[in-house]
């Protein structure tokens, strides 16, 4: 992790013993390919960047699910999907799978709020990049969204096998990634570029969100479908237009310290580019769209 040894950092020990470092102001896992930080801002990001998704999407899932009974999300994040699915799924178990638990107060966790976790959801810590700790054909359906940024190109076909493993013949995996916005202006193109680099320097290719179809079939995946969809990034683009320019804000803020210190761009360079883009975003007339892929397919019976 040589882009973030660069800068000291402050080791913070976490009481369930996982290995977090300060890195730009934000807590962040040591030993990760993933780079975006692990704490309660972030968490509000990945649940602001989820009702994002579900309403362009017009759902969560998109596969031609039959009442599963058990359902694992794989890089659970804050866990809003998982729980989502289980208040749709009650008589389905649903399991969220991460490195670590999600970085949310007990209260939100444990508690009687609107938010408690419903009961036949779970959380368990794993790696997807090792072993999943579930015995082969647990899942009726395997759901993994967002984690380009954490998978080296070369490890997608493991990672696919390993989910393909735990997936019950007849039941299916489903994947969702981002790919590179089209049409925005020099702000949002230059600061994407950025995270381009960044990836690329921990054998991380942030645009190959296209080929998730392709992955799935030759991981012997069958009935294999791949949808897209252009979330509008600005202000032209209405509510769900403002909403993923926020989260592009959001992201941008939180990978400047590591784009920095891989030396990828100066602080400088990076500020402007952020004001660009903003500026692009609160245009009426702008056109930027960022292309959402979601692609499906199902284990085969042998
Ligand atoms: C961008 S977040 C997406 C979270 C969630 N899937 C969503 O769509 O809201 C990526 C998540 O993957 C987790 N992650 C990164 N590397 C992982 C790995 N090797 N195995 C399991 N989870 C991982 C991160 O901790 C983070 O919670």
């Amino acid at each position: 992790m040589a882009w973030f040894r660069r800068r000291r950092a402050v080791v913070v020990d976490d009481p369930r013993e996982h290995r977090f470092f300060l890195f730009g102001g934000r807590r962040h896992l040591q030993s990760a390919t993933y780079p975006l930080p692990k704490d309660m801002a972030e968490v509000n990001r990945l649940d602001f960047q989820h009702y994002l998704l579900r309403t362009g999407f017009r759902g969560n899932y998109a596969s031609p699910l039959q009442n599963p009974t058990s359902i694992l999300d794989v890089g659970s994040g804050s866990g809003r999907w998982g729980m989502e699915m289980a208040a749709l799924f009650p008589l389905a178990q649903v399991t969220g799978v991460d490195l670590v638990p999600p970085a949310v107060d007990e209260a939100t966790t444990l508690g009687h709020g609107l938010t408690a976790r419903p009961a036949n959801y779970s959380f368990t810590q794993g790696n997807v990049l090792e072993r999943l700790p579930f015995p082969d054909r647990s899942f009726d359906f395997v759901h993994q969204r967002l984690l380009i940024t954490a998978i080296p190109s070369a490890r997608w076909p493991d990672v696919i096998q390993e989910l393909t493993r735990v997936t019950k013949p007849g039941g299916w995996i489903e994947l969702a990634e981002c790919g590179v916005p089209q049409d925005g202006g020099p702000g949002l193109t230059g600061l994407w570029n950025t995270w381009i680099a960044l990836c690329a320097k921990r054998g991380v290719d942030f645009t190959m969100g296209h080929t998730l179809g392709d992955l799935l079939r030759h991981g012997g995946l069958g009935n294999v479908t791949q949808h897209h969809l252009l979330f509008p990034m600005g202000a032209w683009g209405g509510h769900i237009g403002v909403m993923s320019a926020t989260d592009c804000m959001a992201v941008a803020q939180a990978l400047r310290a590591g784009v920095i210190a891989a030396n990828i761009a100066s602080e400088q360079q990076y500020d402007h580019l952020m004001a660009l883009a903003k500026d692009e975003f609160a245009r009426p007339k702008g056109k930027g769209v960022l292309p959402f892929y979601l692609a499906y397919g199902q284990r085969q019976q042998a």
